[in-house]
């Protein structure tokens, strides 16, 4: 068996996801136009066309006007399952996926309208196709601090729904010490602490993400290849770094696939998981994000099966139902 064949048919977890953010451009018409919202693009076609990014902000820019579409329940519901279908081509057993509430409410669109399309997409999953999957709230960090604590206090219904917290959007001056306070008032209220941090940002924003937000998990966080000193601490304290290929070099933060530091990262012990983060808009669902790596960096069956143990061992199931896979 090669490599590919192995990655493309194995069980496999993906831990960093915004659901958003596998908005396809076909279903983005097709709610467009039963929700009568006029979109800036002729058809399927000039919307991929616009898919060149520059940096982040670019690619932001473009997400959140996409998602200007997503009004109803229904909406939310058929975002998710088209997820999830891929999930099931892909044999993605289980998936943390994140939510951006003010992506939506700052539209207003009320947070039960968005919760409840996404929960019902995620126990049809798990009804239907066995697929088990946990939620992460995301905070915007480009707005305010205050603006993060209301989503928390409309969480406080769906709590039991939701497993973590996390801080996405525009990383570069919205550093993790912006946020401290609602962090810790989210975990008081039971949530798991997750951030953004090192992807376009410093590895500052990693040290900072650790000491002040008390994370738990870090996604992306490949700027801490800057820093020897943090690779040392993520090393020794078996922190997870949820890292993103495609979605590297489709925001430039790395210049060609080949020069992708995963298996550096690997090789200096760091716990390293492969996601899609995007994958709309960036270019590949979770196997194609192993493919390319595998191709690119040449990856061995060894390394590739140890990116797979360890998307289910830094995920946050039970360790009985890690157990089933591990
Ligand atoms: N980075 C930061 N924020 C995001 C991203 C990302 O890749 N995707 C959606 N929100
Ligand atoms: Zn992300």
């Amino acid at each position: 068996m090669t490599v590919a064949e192995y990655i493309k048919k194995v069980p496999k977890a993906e831990l960093h996801l915004h659901i958003e953010g596998s908005f396809e451009p076909e279903l983005m018409f097709e709610i467009a136009q039963r929700n009568k919202v006029e979109i800036p693009y002729k058809n399927v076609e000039a919307v991929k066309q616009a898919y060149q990014f520059g940096n982040l902000q670019d690619f932001l820019d473009i997400y959140y006007a996409g998602a200007n579409v997503l009004l109803h329940e229904q909406d939310f519901y058929d975002l998710t399952m088209a997820y999830f279908k891929h999930c099931v081509e892909e044999n993605i057993v289980h998936a943390e996926i994140m939510f951006d509430p003010q992506t939506h409410t700052k539209r207003g669109v009320e947070f039960s309208t968005v919760i409840n399309g996404i929960q019902r997409a995620r126990e049809d999953a798990e009804k239907n196709h066995g697929i088990s999957s946990l939620l992460i709230m995301s905070y915007l960090r480009h707005l305010s601090e205050e603006d993060a604590f209301e989503t928390l206090q409309q969480s406080l219904p769906y709590r039991h729904l939701i497993t973590m917290v996390g801080l996405d959007s525009s990383e570069k001056g919205n550093p993790p010490s912006k946020f401290q306070k609602v962090f810790e008032a989210s975990v008081e209220e039971g949530y798991i602490p997750v951030a953004h941090a090192g992807e376009e940002g410093p590895a500052e924003y990693i040290w900072e993400a650790l000491d002040l937000l008390k994370v738990a998990r870090i996604d992306h966080g490949n700027n801490c290849l800057t820093d020897p000193k943090l690779v040392e601490r993520l090393v020794s304290e078996k922190m997870a770094l949820t890292v993103c290929p495609l979605s590297n070099t489709a925001l430039r933060n790395v210049d060609d696939i080949k020069n992708h530091p995963l298996k550096q990262m690997l090789d200096l012990g760091l716990k390293v998981t492969v996601n899609s983060d995007d994958p709309a808009y960036f270019g590949g669902y979770l196997t194609q994000n192993y493919l390319s790596v595998i191709e690119a960096l040449d990856l061995s069956l060894e390394e590739v099966k140890q990116l797979v143990r360890n998307s289910f061992e830094y995920s946050f199931l039970s360790e009985e139902e890690k157990f089933k896979y591990l």
